[in-house]
């Protein structure tokens, strides 16, 4: 697995840590587990003064583009992950918490060349962050 940054100061953004736990881990595991072993599973963090880019990229078995429509739907598994264990509900889990956090998540495949997503979380004000969800601070 491999990690990237981009160079430079951040500065500082309110996030909530289990949401991106669950975003980040979902997205992680799938990586893994849609690939075949000893290929490249990549994290990059890239951002701006609007919003930070987190991105995870691997060469695995990929998504079809008819069914990249689908694959946030709870329950959703693609044709191409027999022998895979799943319940579909990852990614649904994922677009939630994304969703919350008032950002968005895009998604870019190839079959049997590779899958990759980004998060795009915006740099709102903690203040923006309905109440009742605990605040992380990520730096
Ligand atoms: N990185 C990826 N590469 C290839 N296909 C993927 C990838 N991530 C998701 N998919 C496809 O999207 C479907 C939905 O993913 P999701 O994470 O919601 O469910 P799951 O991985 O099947 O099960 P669960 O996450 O609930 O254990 C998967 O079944 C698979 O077809
Ligand atoms: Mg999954």
């Amino acid at each position: 697995m491999t990690f990237n940054t981009s160079q430079g100061e951040f500065g500082r953004v309110y996030l909530d840590e289990k949401l991106l736990y669950s975003i980040m881990s979902n997205l992680l595991l799938n990586a893994i587990k849609y690939s075949p072993s000893g290929t490249q599973v990549t994290l990059k963090l890239e951002g701006d003064s609007e919003q930070i880019v987190f991105e995870v990229e691997d060469q695995g078995v990929g998504i079809s583009e008819d069914e990249q429509a689908n694959i946030f739907n709870p329950f959703y598994r693609g044709q191409n992950v027999e022998g895979i264990s799943g319940s579909g509900l990852g990614l649904a889990v994922v677009s939630k918490c994304v969703e919350i956090q008032k950002g968005r998540i895009e998604v870019n495949s190839h079959v049997g060349e590779g899958t990759r997503f980004r998060v795009y979380i915006p740099r709102t004000d903690k203040n923006a962050i309905p109440a009742g969800i605990p605040r992380g601070i990520i730096d």
